[in-house]
């Protein structure tokens, strides 16, 4: 007990030399992307009829205030003061879907004379943060080490997780729920834990963890025994079909990369088989199994593709690069992925690549992609309220940053136009006003410490919606970006607030808020229900606040909004939750949806709207109506098929678009060669007229352009268990080296953990992190690869948290 005072008054002290931090601690508030995937749910359909314009224009002018706002919000906000005072981190947790339940775990922890001491507070809200209740008894007042945090299994079915250090009486305790937090069940670990509990998405009552000497543990009766599975596993995911997969070495070290066995075991650790060997990093993404895999000599690497769990592998077809550049999936779905491939030299730039249906024939995409190897930073952003719409920057000739979207999966790939309401920043652009656009920070502004508080933001519920922070010039200009929203998926955007934000979808759509991003206290939240034309304030107290995050439930669905931060005297975690459901008053009704079709460009076209061979009719909220959308809403859509044209295609594997143009070129370099890749052991030569079908592209007639892959019947080599003999025709030693940097967003739906750090006495200050966990457990089709910090990764299905460290792979 006397340790624990001492720990607080160096608490205590050290808030105080940290308070002029503060400034800092804002700048670099990165909220993570929180993004709900999911668009296959498949939809009912609806009339046809012919659009509405949906965009108007802050400029406009045509906003009418909104009545009984400040009456209606004040008899709906809740502020609840947390005893534990800010120093220290907070986790926030979702418990369920829908359940209202959110688990507040306070940690305050000091590394002292090589040991850590600290304490934790558990707290528990069943109104979505309205009030919560201290449940510290609960875990008897274990110290819960950050890093495990709160393990909430994806299954929404309630099931939480505490990893507790009860080191002064020796060893790990593991506190279990099954409801919803509301009791725990102490059970004493056998080993001690390296990484946070991992959920079998297909069956949330089995569990894996690694422990610090590198056993692989596993229970399969929700933590209550442990089985000792395997030893000296370096890297550890959950399969598909109940089937784990790991990296093992032999040799006591995983940092002997390139030596390791990729192993798998398909009945939770009775028997194994090895998939490949000379591994040195595997991932798992949509239906591919990829690994960098040493070729015969040296430290040559190369990446191998499975579609079957790793029975068969082939080399993936891509350009050979030397031992200083990297390649990486910036995103990976059911039908295909996207691969970077770093430049030579020290350029910050390469190329995106995207595959074909078999993960293993991929073709030009982007050029100039902005990606430097310093951290992850790139802005390669999936836009989850839209099929098949990326963003991402590519670096210009002329050395500046420009953002670029496509439509249609990475075919083409356009500039973004300037929105009709702003103004260029004169200073980048009145010698070259033609080249006034509008471009989009991400990751990469983050990064470079620009005064941008949240990454771009979509969801799949939300149909068309962006929200994402932007200046309009000729490149990306360094002054303090604005808000924009795009209501059409990034065709179009419009200027919605000036200055940076921190915001936020609720209502699926129907409700967007947003508080100011300042160094100064603040007492108001702004909030729009036409999709972001105008915006209307409230204040939410008399008390300014200073301001650290904003949280809602994963999804957007709700309309309770929590503003997360404290008082300037008074130091203490305070949250204020914000119920809109009174003010938007009535639920939606038909009359309140019209029809919108995507993509629709040119209305008077036959193919307008057809992206990926269909177009899509969705009904959506009329900008005009206040109601609510609910908890139940479900997107509705019909679709209607079309004939194939040259937007179908990728180019082929050796060909690419020049600039403006649809057409597919050969690339310069491999004119007078045949076109030969390795695929199941034999050379195929392909005859390929330059087009290839984008991969999940359902267009039926039209343009069908010839293709056949011969097959040689000519030996080669991509078995990677015989790896030997990896050589590929026609460029021979050229050094292969992966760092094969996954590209995952956990994305959030239900379950989610916050995590408001706050560093003592350190440089960084407050740092604000999610590390969300997938829900949708359909064990059938993905598992769950995740990086939590930077990257994206489109499965949509089963996926689960855990320390980010360990899902770096190089
Ligand atoms: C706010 O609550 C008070 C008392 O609970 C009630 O009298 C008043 O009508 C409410 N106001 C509104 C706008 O709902
Ligand atoms: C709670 O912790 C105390 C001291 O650490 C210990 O004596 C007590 O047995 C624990 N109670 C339970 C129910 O675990
Ligand atoms: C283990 O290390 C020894 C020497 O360091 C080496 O000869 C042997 O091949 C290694 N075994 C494996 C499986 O890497
Ligand atoms: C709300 O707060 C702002 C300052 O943040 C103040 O200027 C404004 O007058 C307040 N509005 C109301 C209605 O109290
Ligand atoms: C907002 O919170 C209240 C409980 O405080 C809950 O009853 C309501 O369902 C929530 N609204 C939504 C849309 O989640
Ligand atoms: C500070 O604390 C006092 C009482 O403890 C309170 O009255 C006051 O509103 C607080 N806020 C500020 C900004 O002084
Ligand atoms: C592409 O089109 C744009 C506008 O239509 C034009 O400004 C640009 O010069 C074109 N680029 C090339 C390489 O033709
Ligand atoms: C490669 O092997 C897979 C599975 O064995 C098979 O489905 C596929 O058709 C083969 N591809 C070619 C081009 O032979």
């Amino acid at each position: 007990m006397s340790t624990v005072s001492c720990i607080l008054a160096l608490g205590l002290f050290c808030c105080a030399l940290g308070a002029h931090f503060q400034e800092d601690e804002k700048m670099s508030a990165v909220r993570r992307l929180q993004r709900e995937l999911g668009s296959d749910e498949e939809r009912h359909s609806s009339e046809r009829t012919e659009l509405s314009k949906r965009s108007a224009g802050l400029n406009e002018q045509t906003c009418t205030a909104l009545p009984g706002v400040e009456a209606t919000l004040h008899n709906n906000s809740h502020s609840f003061t947390f005893k534990v005072r800010t120093m220290g981190s907070l986790s926030l947790a979702w418990v369920g879907d829908g359940s209202g339940v959110l688990l507040v775990l306070t940690t305050f922890q000091v590394p002292l004379f090589m040991m850590r001491f600290g304490q934790s507070n558990l707290y528990r809200s069943e109104d979505y943060g309205k009030t919560f209740k201290d449940v510290t008894h609960l875990i008897n007042h274990t110290f819960i080490q950050t890093e495990f945090g709160i393990a909430i299994s994806p299954d929404h079915s309630g099931k939480v997780m505490l990893t507790g250090d009860v080191s002064d009486v020796g060893g790990f305790r593991l506190f279990r729920s099954r409801d919803f937090g509301m009791t725990f069940v102490p059970t004493d670990l056998p080993f001690e834990p390296l990484i946070q509990m991992l959920y079998n998405p297909g069956d949330c009552n089995t569990l894996l963890t690694l422990s610090i000497t590198l056993d692989l543990w596993l229970s399969e009766d929700f933590g209550a025994t442990w089985r000792k599975i395997h030893d000296s596993v370096c890297l550890v995911r959950w399969g598909p079909k109940n089937s784990i997969y790991f990296t093992t070495n032999y040799n006591g070290s995983c940092n002997d990369r390139g030596m390791l066995e990729l192993r798998k075991t398909a009945d939770y650790g009775r028997s194994f088989q090895t998939i490949a060997t000379r591994v040195y990093s595997f991932v798992l993404g949509g239906r591919f199994v990829f690994a960098s895999i040493m070729t015969g000599t040296g430290t040559e690497r190369m990446i191998h593709v499975s579609v079957d769990g790793g029975e068969v592998w082939n080399m993936a077809q891509l350009p050979t690069v030397n031992h200083e550049q990297f390649y990486s999936i910036l995103s990976a779905n059911q039908d295909m992925i996207f691969m970077h491939v770093d430049d030579p030299g020290d350029s910050g730039v390469g190329t995106i690549y995207v595959s074909d249906d078999r993960g293993a024939v991929f073709s030009k995409s982007l050029e100039r992609h902005l990606y430097t190897t310093t951290g992850s930073d790139t802005d390669f952003t999936p836009i989850s309220s839209l099929r098949g719409v990326y963003l991402t920057s590519i670096l210009t000739q002329d050395g500046s940053v420009e953002t670029v979207i496509t439509f249609d999966q990475g075919a083409n790939w356009q500039t973004l136009r300037r929105p009709e309401n702003s103004h260029c920043d004169t200073e980048t652009s009145t010698n070259r006003p033609n080249r006034c656009r509008l471009h989009i920070h991400a990751s990469y502004s983050t990064t470079m410490k620009m005064n941008v508080p949240i990454l771009p933001v979509s969801q799949a519920n939300a149909v068309g919606l962006i929200l994402a922070h932007g200046s309009v010039g000729d490149a990306e200009s360094t002054l303090s970006p604005d808000v924009y929203v795009s209501d059409d998926g990034g065709y179009s955007w419009l200027l919605a607030l000036k200055g940076p934000h921190h915001y936020a979808i609720l209502d699926s759509g129907g409700l967007l808020v947003a508080v100011e991003h300042t160094n100064s206290p603040v007492n108001q939240i702004k909030f729009s229900t036409d999709e972001g034309q105008c915006w209307h304030t409230y204040n939410f107290t008399n008390d300014p606040l200073r301001f650290s995050g904003m949280d809602s439930e994963p999804g957007s669905r709700s309309m309770n909004v929590s503003l997360w931060g404290y008082r300037n005297n008074f130091s203490k975690w305070v949250v204020i939750t914000i119920d809109f459901r009174k003010l938007l008053g009535r639920d939606c009704t038909e009359g309140d949806y019209v029809e919108w079709l995507a993509h629709s460009a040119d209305i008077s076209g036959a193919n307008d709207g057809c992206v990926l061979g269909f177009k899509e009719t969705f009904l959506r909220l009329r900008k005009d109506s206040v109601c609510c959308n609910g908890r139940d809403y479900a997107v509705t859509k019909k679709l209607s098929p079309c004939a194939c044209t040259v937007n179908d295609y990728h180019c082929d594997f050796g060909y690419y678009r020049p600039e403006n143009s649809s057409d597919c070129v050969l690339q310069e370099e491999l004119k007078s060669r045949p076109l030969e890749f390795c695929l199941n052991g034999t050379t195929e030569q392909l005859q390929t007229s330059g087009y290839r079908k984008i991969p999940g592209d359902q267009c039926e007639g039209g343009f069908q352009p010839e293709r056949k892959e011969t097959d040689l019947r000519r030996m080669c080599t991509s078995n990677a268990l015989s790896p030997n003999s990896l050589i590929e025709h026609g460029s021979p030693s050229t050094a292969v080296v992966v760092i094969f940097v996954i590209a995952i967003l956990l994305i959030s739906a239900v379950a989610g953990v916050w995590l408001v750090k706050k560093y003592i006495c350190g440089g960084r200050f407050l740092v604000h992190r999610y590390s969300v966990m997938r829900e949708h457990v359909e064990a059938n089709k993905i598992e769950g690869v995740d990086d939590i910090d930077t990257h994206y990764m489109e499965t949509g299905k089963a996926q689960y948290n855990e320390d980010s460290d360990q899902d770096l792979l190089e």
